[in-house]
Protein backbone atom coordinates (compact mmCIF):
# COMPACT_ATOMS: atom_id res chain seq x y z
CA UNK A 1 0.00 0.00 0.00
CA UNK A 2 1.28 3.14 -0.87
CA UNK A 3 2.81 5.32 2.17
CA UNK A 4 3.03 9.07 1.00
CA UNK A 5 6.12 10.23 2.89
CA UNK A 6 9.22 12.58 2.07
CA UNK A 7 12.32 12.08 2.46
CA UNK A 8 13.32 16.22 3.33
CA UNK A 9 16.85 15.76 3.85
CA UNK A 10 19.95 13.20 3.97
CA UNK A 11 23.42 13.61 5.75
CA UNK A 12 26.53 11.80 7.00
CA UNK A 13 29.02 12.12 9.52
CA UNK A 14 32.17 9.99 8.97
CA UNK A 15 35.86 10.06 11.00
CA UNK A 16 38.67 11.46 9.54
CA UNK A 17 40.84 8.62 10.10
CA UNK A 18 41.34 6.69 7.00
CA UNK A 19 42.49 2.58 8.02
CA UNK A 20 43.85 1.21 4.00
CA UNK A 21 44.34 -2.62 3.45
CA UNK A 22 48.04 -1.46 3.29
CA UNK A 23 47.77 -0.50 6.95
CA UNK A 24 45.94 -3.47 7.67
CA UNK A 25 48.69 -5.39 5.72
CA UNK A 26 50.99 -4.77 8.46
CA UNK A 27 48.37 -5.94 11.15
CA UNK A 28 47.25 -9.03 10.04
CA UNK A 29 48.08 -11.78 7.75
CA UNK A 30 46.16 -10.41 4.74
CA UNK A 31 46.66 -8.21 1.31
CA UNK A 32 45.57 -5.85 -0.67
CA UNK A 33 44.56 -8.20 -3.55
CA UNK A 34 42.38 -10.50 -1.51
CA UNK A 35 40.24 -8.45 0.31
CA UNK A 36 39.29 -6.14 -3.32
CA UNK A 37 38.86 -9.35 -4.56
CA UNK A 38 36.99 -10.47 -2.50
CA UNK A 39 35.13 -7.30 -1.21
CA UNK A 40 35.68 -4.62 -3.24
CA UNK A 41 37.33 -2.64 -0.29
CA UNK A 42 39.89 -0.31 -0.66
CA UNK A 43 39.94 1.76 2.95
CA UNK A 44 37.58 2.37 5.52
CA UNK A 45 37.29 5.16 8.68
CA UNK A 46 37.93 4.43 12.10
CA UNK A 47 36.39 6.80 14.97
CA UNK A 48 39.08 8.43 17.18
CA UNK A 49 39.36 6.73 20.97
CA UNK A 50 36.83 8.43 23.02
CA UNK A 51 34.15 8.93 19.67
CA UNK A 52 31.28 6.90 20.14
CA UNK A 53 28.08 6.31 18.05
CA UNK A 54 25.74 8.68 19.30
CA UNK A 55 28.52 11.32 18.40
CA UNK A 56 28.65 10.74 15.25
CA UNK A 57 24.94 9.65 15.00
CA UNK A 58 24.53 13.61 16.37
CA UNK A 59 26.68 14.97 13.86
CA UNK A 60 24.91 13.27 11.08
CA UNK A 61 21.39 14.63 12.66
CA UNK A 62 22.54 17.88 13.34
CA UNK A 63 23.31 18.10 9.78
CA UNK A 64 20.31 16.57 8.34
CA UNK A 65 18.06 18.64 10.39
CA UNK A 66 20.29 21.77 8.69
CA UNK A 67 19.71 20.87 5.42
CA UNK A 68 15.68 20.32 6.37
CA UNK A 69 15.40 23.94 7.89
CA UNK A 70 14.16 22.57 10.96
CA UNK A 71 15.48 22.62 14.66
CA UNK A 72 15.99 18.92 16.43
CA UNK A 73 13.87 19.47 18.80
CA UNK A 74 10.84 20.00 15.93
CA UNK A 75 10.99 16.18 15.40
CA UNK A 76 8.44 14.41 16.82
CA UNK A 77 10.53 10.80 16.70
CA UNK A 78 14.53 10.00 16.29
CA UNK A 79 15.15 6.54 15.65
CA UNK A 80 18.68 5.27 15.39
CA UNK A 81 19.72 1.98 13.78
CA UNK A 82 22.80 0.92 15.66
CA UNK A 83 24.24 -2.77 16.74
CA UNK A 84 27.18 -0.72 17.94
CA UNK A 85 25.36 1.11 20.80
CA UNK A 86 27.48 3.67 23.33
CA UNK A 87 25.83 1.69 26.30
CA UNK A 88 23.47 -1.43 26.79
CA UNK A 89 21.35 1.08 28.43
CA UNK A 90 19.93 3.76 27.99
CA UNK A 91 19.71 3.48 23.91
CA UNK A 92 22.02 5.76 21.41
CA UNK A 93 19.00 7.93 20.54
CA UNK A 94 18.99 8.98 24.18
CA UNK A 95 22.58 9.59 24.33
CA UNK A 96 22.40 11.57 21.03
CA UNK A 97 19.36 14.04 23.05
CA UNK A 98 22.32 13.90 25.92
CA UNK A 99 24.93 15.28 23.52
CA UNK A 100 22.50 17.71 21.59
CA UNK A 101 21.32 18.93 24.84
CA UNK A 102 17.76 17.86 23.60
CA UNK A 103 14.87 17.52 25.20
CA UNK A 104 10.80 15.99 24.03
CA UNK A 105 11.39 14.02 20.84
CA UNK A 106 10.63 9.97 21.42
CA UNK A 107 13.66 8.64 21.38
CA UNK A 108 14.54 4.69 20.85
CA UNK A 109 17.22 2.53 19.16
CA UNK A 110 15.95 -0.45 16.58
CA UNK A 111 18.52 -3.50 17.15
CA UNK A 112 18.62 -4.90 13.37
CA UNK A 113 22.22 -5.28 12.28
CA UNK A 114 22.59 -3.83 8.89
CA UNK A 115 18.95 -3.65 8.49
CA UNK A 116 18.19 -1.24 10.88
CA UNK A 117 18.10 1.74 8.75
CA UNK A 118 15.45 0.29 6.74
CA UNK A 119 13.57 -1.40 9.54
CA UNK A 120 13.47 2.33 11.28
CA UNK A 121 12.18 3.68 7.68
CA UNK A 122 9.29 1.17 7.76
CA UNK A 123 8.68 2.41 11.19
CA UNK A 124 8.52 5.69 10.49
CA UNK A 125 6.53 5.51 7.44
CA UNK A 126 3.76 3.78 9.66
CA UNK A 127 4.49 6.60 12.37
CA UNK A 128 3.67 9.23 9.35
CA UNK A 129 0.61 7.90 8.98
CA UNK A 130 -0.50 8.46 12.66
CA UNK A 131 0.11 12.43 13.90
CA UNK A 132 4.18 12.26 13.60
CA UNK A 133 5.02 15.39 11.10
CA UNK A 134 8.92 15.20 11.25
CA UNK A 135 10.98 11.75 11.97
CA UNK A 136 14.46 11.28 11.80
CA UNK A 137 16.02 7.85 11.19
CA UNK A 138 19.90 7.35 11.57
CA UNK A 139 21.82 4.05 10.94
CA UNK A 140 25.18 4.48 13.34
CA UNK A 141 28.17 2.67 14.01
CA UNK A 142 31.43 2.46 15.87
CA UNK A 143 31.83 -0.99 14.51
CA UNK A 144 35.90 -0.93 15.50
CA UNK A 145 35.15 -1.25 18.98
CA UNK A 146 33.72 -4.73 18.38
CA UNK A 147 36.13 -6.14 16.04
CA UNK A 148 39.02 -8.61 16.67
CA UNK A 149 41.28 -6.81 15.42
CA UNK A 150 43.56 -10.26 15.45
CA UNK A 151 40.89 -12.11 12.75
CA UNK A 152 42.15 -11.77 9.59
CA UNK A 153 38.69 -12.85 8.25
CA UNK A 154 36.17 -10.05 9.97
CA UNK A 155 38.75 -7.06 10.67
CA UNK A 156 38.62 -6.34 7.24
CA UNK A 157 35.39 -5.88 6.24
CA UNK A 158 33.85 -3.34 8.46
CA UNK A 159 33.82 0.60 9.29
CA UNK A 160 32.64 3.53 11.11
CA UNK A 161 30.18 6.17 10.28
CA UNK A 162 26.96 7.30 10.42
CA UNK A 163 23.82 9.04 7.51
CA UNK A 164 20.87 10.36 9.06
CA UNK A 165 17.24 11.06 6.93
CA UNK A 166 14.40 13.35 7.80
CA UNK A 167 11.27 12.35 7.02
CA UNK A 168 7.84 14.25 7.04
CA UNK A 169 4.54 13.36 5.07
CA UNK A 170 5.10 15.19 1.96
CA UNK A 171 2.74 16.44 -1.06
CA UNK A 172 1.15 13.28 -1.64
CA UNK A 173 3.45 12.96 -4.73
CA UNK A 174 6.47 11.02 -2.80
CA UNK A 175 6.35 8.15 -0.49
CA UNK A 176 6.40 4.06 -0.29
CA UNK A 177 5.44 2.08 -3.02
CA UNK A 178 6.36 -1.14 -1.85
CA UNK A 179 8.33 -2.94 0.97
CA UNK A 180 9.40 -6.07 2.73
CA UNK A 181 11.06 -6.72 6.29
CA UNK A 182 11.47 -10.13 7.82
CA UNK A 183 13.76 -12.07 10.03
CA UNK A 184 14.99 -15.25 10.87
CA UNK A 185 16.26 -15.73 14.92
CA UNK A 186 17.21 -19.28 14.10
CA UNK A 187 20.24 -18.11 12.45
CA UNK A 188 21.48 -15.55 15.50
CA UNK A 189 24.97 -17.57 15.94
CA UNK A 190 26.24 -17.27 12.78
CA UNK A 191 26.87 -13.73 13.36
CA UNK A 192 26.52 -12.89 16.60
CA UNK A 193 28.67 -10.38 19.84
CA UNK A 194 29.02 -13.73 21.99
CA UNK A 195 29.22 -11.57 25.44
CA UNK A 196 28.90 -8.72 27.33
CA UNK A 197 25.15 -9.11 27.23
CA UNK A 198 22.60 -10.60 30.05
CA UNK A 199 23.41 -14.46 28.03
CA UNK A 200 27.31 -13.99 29.08
CA UNK A 201 27.83 -10.51 31.00
CA UNK A 202 31.16 -9.39 30.50
CA UNK A 203 34.15 -10.85 32.82
CA UNK A 204 37.83 -11.42 33.17
CA UNK A 205 37.38 -14.79 31.28
CA UNK A 206 34.98 -12.97 28.80
CA UNK A 207 37.45 -10.04 27.64
CA UNK A 208 40.55 -12.76 27.75
CA UNK A 209 38.87 -14.77 25.66
CA UNK A 210 37.32 -11.50 23.18
CA UNK A 211 33.82 -12.87 22.86
CA UNK A 212 33.09 -9.02 23.20
CA UNK A 213 33.96 -9.21 19.59
CA UNK A 214 32.51 -10.11 16.14
CA UNK A 215 31.70 -13.80 15.43
CA UNK A 216 30.76 -14.60 11.85
CA UNK A 217 30.56 -17.16 9.79
CA UNK A 218 31.68 -15.74 6.72
CA UNK A 219 30.26 -17.91 3.72
CA UNK A 220 27.06 -18.70 5.15
CA UNK A 221 26.40 -15.17 6.01
CA UNK A 222 27.49 -14.45 2.50
CA UNK A 223 24.75 -17.06 1.01
CA UNK A 224 22.02 -15.65 3.18
CA UNK A 225 22.97 -12.16 2.33
CA UNK A 226 22.41 -12.85 -1.49
CA UNK A 227 19.49 -14.79 -0.94
CA UNK A 228 17.61 -12.52 1.94
CA UNK A 229 18.67 -9.16 -0.19
CA UNK A 230 17.32 -10.37 -3.32
CA UNK A 231 13.96 -11.51 -2.11
CA UNK A 232 13.17 -8.73 0.12
CA UNK A 233 13.78 -6.51 -2.57
CA UNK A 234 11.74 -8.56 -5.70
CA UNK A 235 9.11 -8.67 -2.73
CA UNK A 236 9.03 -4.89 -2.18
CA UNK A 237 9.36 -4.21 -6.23
CA UNK A 238 5.95 -7.07 -6.77
CA UNK A 239 4.25 -4.84 -3.81
CA UNK A 240 4.92 -1.64 -5.45
CA UNK A 241 4.03 -2.81 -8.98
CA UNK A 242 7.46 -1.56 -10.77
CA UNK A 243 9.68 -3.57 -12.65
CA UNK A 244 12.85 -4.05 -12.16
CA UNK A 245 13.92 -1.68 -14.82
CA UNK A 246 11.90 0.91 -13.86
CA UNK A 247 14.45 0.89 -11.25
CA UNK A 248 16.31 4.53 -11.24
CA UNK A 249 19.20 3.74 -8.31
CA UNK A 250 19.38 0.58 -6.62
CA UNK A 251 21.23 0.65 -2.81
CA UNK A 252 21.67 -2.25 -1.60
CA UNK A 253 23.26 -2.89 2.29
CA UNK A 254 27.10 -2.21 1.50
CA UNK A 255 28.71 -5.17 2.79
CA UNK A 256 30.82 -6.22 0.08
CA UNK A 257 30.75 -6.06 -3.67
CA UNK A 258 29.98 -9.74 -4.53
CA UNK A 259 27.36 -9.60 -2.46
CA UNK A 260 25.41 -6.38 -3.76
CA UNK A 261 26.39 -8.03 -7.09
CA UNK A 262 25.02 -11.04 -6.77
CA UNK A 263 21.43 -9.97 -5.12
CA UNK A 264 21.28 -7.37 -7.83
CA UNK A 265 21.26 -9.92 -10.65
CA UNK A 266 18.85 -11.86 -9.05
CA UNK A 267 16.39 -9.04 -8.72
CA UNK A 268 16.95 -8.84 -12.31
CA UNK A 269 17.75 -4.33 -11.66
CA UNK A 270 20.41 -3.18 -14.60
CA UNK A 271 23.73 -3.26 -13.35
CA UNK A 272 23.86 0.30 -14.27
CA UNK A 273 21.45 1.49 -11.27
CA UNK A 274 23.87 -0.19 -8.44
CA UNK A 275 25.28 2.82 -6.23
CA UNK A 276 28.08 1.18 -4.71
CA UNK A 277 30.32 3.03 -1.95
CA UNK A 278 31.54 0.18 -0.26
CA UNK A 279 35.23 0.46 -1.64
CA UNK A 280 35.78 3.71 0.31
CA UNK A 281 34.04 2.92 3.79
CA UNK A 282 33.68 -1.09 4.07
CA UNK A 283 30.66 -2.38 5.82
CA UNK A 284 29.53 0.40 8.08
CA UNK A 285 26.55 -1.60 8.88
CA UNK A 286 23.37 0.51 9.70
CA UNK A 287 24.91 3.12 8.67
CA UNK A 288 25.58 1.98 4.92
CA UNK A 289 22.30 2.98 3.51
CA UNK A 290 21.41 6.45 4.20
CA UNK A 291 25.14 7.75 3.84
CA UNK A 292 25.09 5.79 0.52
CA UNK A 293 21.93 7.69 -0.14
CA UNK A 294 23.49 11.31 0.71
CA UNK A 295 26.62 10.43 -1.41
CA UNK A 296 23.96 9.62 -4.20
CA UNK A 297 21.51 12.59 -3.73
CA UNK A 298 25.08 15.03 -3.31
CA UNK A 299 26.05 13.76 -6.69
CA UNK A 300 22.71 14.15 -8.54
CA UNK A 301 22.06 10.29 -8.53
CA UNK A 302 18.23 11.06 -7.60
CA UNK A 303 15.97 13.62 -8.41
CA UNK A 304 12.29 14.12 -7.66
CA UNK A 305 10.07 11.66 -9.28
CA UNK A 306 12.52 8.77 -9.59
CA UNK A 307 12.53 5.35 -8.11
CA UNK A 308 15.07 4.23 -5.45
CA UNK A 309 15.18 0.56 -4.38
CA UNK A 310 16.57 -0.42 -1.25
CA UNK A 311 17.46 -3.61 0.37
CA UNK A 312 19.24 -4.66 3.37
CA UNK A 313 20.25 -7.79 5.19
CA UNK A 314 22.31 -8.08 9.22
CA UNK A 315 22.85 -10.29 12.11
CA UNK A 316 19.70 -11.53 13.48
CA UNK A 317 19.10 -12.81 10.61
CA UNK A 318 16.94 -9.76 9.69
CA UNK A 319 16.09 -8.44 6.32
CA UNK A 320 14.08 -5.43 4.43
CA UNK A 321 13.55 -4.04 1.24
CA UNK A 322 12.16 -0.48 0.40
CA UNK A 323 11.10 0.87 -3.23
CA UNK A 324 10.46 4.39 -2.61
CA UNK A 325 9.46 7.33 -5.25
CA UNK A 326 11.01 10.50 -4.45
C1 LIG B 1 34.24 -12.85 4.65
C2 LIG B 1 34.29 -13.18 3.19
C3 LIG B 1 34.81 -11.98 2.40
C4 LIG B 1 35.24 -14.34 2.98
O1 LIG B 1 35.30 -14.66 1.61
P1 LIG B 1 35.23 -16.20 1.17
O2 LIG B 1 35.38 -16.22 -0.28
O3 LIG B 1 33.95 -16.73 1.76
O4 LIG B 1 36.49 -16.77 1.85
P2 LIG B 1 36.59 -17.98 2.89
O5 LIG B 1 35.97 -17.56 4.19
O6 LIG B 1 36.06 -19.21 2.22
O7 LIG B 1 38.14 -18.07 3.07
C5 LIG B 1 38.97 -18.43 1.98
C6 LIG B 1 40.38 -18.42 2.49
O8 LIG B 1 40.80 -17.06 2.69
C7 LIG B 1 41.36 -16.93 3.99
N1 LIG B 1 41.11 -15.57 4.49
C8 LIG B 1 40.07 -15.14 5.22
N2 LIG B 1 40.20 -13.84 5.45
C9 LIG B 1 41.35 -13.45 4.83
C10 LIG B 1 42.00 -12.21 4.71
N3 LIG B 1 41.52 -11.06 5.26
N4 LIG B 1 43.14 -12.16 3.99
C11 LIG B 1 43.65 -13.27 3.42
N5 LIG B 1 43.07 -14.47 3.53
C12 LIG B 1 41.92 -14.55 4.21
C13 LIG B 1 40.67 -17.99 4.81
O9 LIG B 1 41.44 -18.30 5.94
C14 LIG B 1 40.59 -19.11 3.82
O10 LIG B 1 41.82 -19.75 3.77
P3 LIG B 1 41.91 -21.37 3.64
O11 LIG B 1 41.23 -21.67 2.33
O12 LIG B 1 43.36 -21.60 3.67
O13 LIG B 1 41.15 -21.89 4.80
C15 LIG B 1 32.90 -13.57 2.65
O14 LIG B 1 32.51 -14.81 3.19
C16 LIG B 1 31.87 -12.57 2.97
O15 LIG B 1 31.90 -11.46 2.45
N6 LIG B 1 30.88 -12.92 3.82
C17 LIG B 1 29.87 -12.01 4.23
C18 LIG B 1 30.40 -11.14 5.31
C19 LIG B 1 29.50 -9.98 5.60
O16 LIG B 1 29.23 -9.22 4.71
N7 LIG B 1 29.05 -9.86 6.84
C20 LIG B 1 28.19 -8.85 7.25
C21 LIG B 1 26.87 -9.09 6.64
S1 LIG B 1 25.77 -7.84 7.00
Amino acid sequence: MFCPLKILATARALPPRVLTNADLEAMVDTSDSWIRDRTGIRERRIAADGVATSDLAAEALLAACTAAGIAPGELDAIIVGTSTPDTLFPSTACWLQHRLGLRGPAAFDVSAGCSGFLYGLEIAAGLLRGNARRIAVVGAEVMSRVVNWQDRSTCVLFGDGAGAAILGPGDGSSGVLGSAWGADGNLARVLYQPAGGSRAPATLATVAALAHTVHMEGNTVFKHAVTAMSEAATQALARAEIRPDQVDLLIPHQANTRIMEAARARTGIPADRLFSIVERYGNMSAATIPVALDEAREQGRIKDGDIVAMTAFGTGFTWAASVLRW
